[in-house]
């Protein structure tokens, strides 16, 4: 076997090279509500009040877009070291988020998908998790996966400890056994609000995604801020590591 050979069969899942085209997966990393707030001197609770009403917008924009999976970075395992009355303000949100946009999300062919250990989060959220998962399971239109308490060196381990344990520690087994294993790879990651890094978000599946960073704060991010993302994401060339 050639050297070449050899490497074909590490890289035979990934497809050839050429423009990307329409993504199918988008992911973004909705930073800088606290920031949107303080510049206006309000409190960071508006901030991410302004923000979900962002999260809603942008998934309606993601299902018109024809976007098979959309995956939201809503909260991290690290954000648990945020003091208290702010994470109560971001669980309530949470709360009042499923319940009033289950109803949208059902009537609109969206499945809802949660990544992470969500079950970590308060027992009436878990619940209602569960019960917007099962009410929205058969949708095939648009995924939207959110992530919550959701650490990616977490998910590799996890996956990679289900692979070892059924005895096969490939790169193809690990995947499967990652939260995302049900959607499409990932195309392209955005993260709003200038910082420029991953933040321990979809390390693994953005082994090949396009990255958008932007200096607009999450509450001002718009469908027509995803819109300008996705042409651009249209003319990249994706090579996968050929040329
Ligand atoms: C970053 O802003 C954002 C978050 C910590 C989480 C994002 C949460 C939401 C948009 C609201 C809840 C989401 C759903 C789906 C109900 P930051 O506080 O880190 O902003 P800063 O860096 O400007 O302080």
């Amino acid at each position: 076997m050639t050297l070449r050979q050899a490497h074909d069969a590490r890289v035979d899942g990934l497809p050839g090279g050429g423009y990307a085209g329409p993504a199918r997966h988008v992911a973004i990393i909705m930073d800088g509500n606290g920031r949107w707030a303080k510049k206006r001197l309000l409190p960071r609770a508006v901030g991410h009040k302004r923000g979900v009403d962002a999260v809603r917008e942008v998934v309606r924009a993601a299902r018109h877009m024809g976007l098979e999976a959309l995956t939201l970075y809503a909260f991290s395992s690290e954000n648990w070291k945020r003091p208290e009355d702010e994470i109560s303000d971001l669980m309530g949100l949470l709360r009042a988020f499923i319940r009033s946009d289950i109803d949208e999300f059902a009537a609109n062919d969206v499945r809802l998908k949660v990544i992470g250990d969500y079950k970590g989060l308060p027992a009436d959220i878990v619940t209602l998790i569960e019960d917007a998962l099962a009410r929205t399971a058969h949708n095939t239109r648009t995924t939207l996966a959110i992530a919550l308490n959701y650490g990616s060196q977490q998910e590799i381990a996890r996956a990679a400890a289900a692979a070892a344990a059924k005895g096969d520690v490939t790169v193809a087994a690990i995947e499967a056994e990652l939260d995302t294993a049900d959607l499409p790879p990932l195309d392209l990651l955005i993260r709003t609000s200038g910082e420029v890094r991953l933040s321990n978000f979809l390390l693994w599946q953005a082994a090949y995604a396009e990255m958008w960073f932007t200096d607009v704060l999450w509450p001002d991010f718009t469908p027509g801020h995803l819109r300008e993302a996705l042409e651009h994401y249209a003319t990249r060339e994706r090579r996968y590591g050929g040329r």
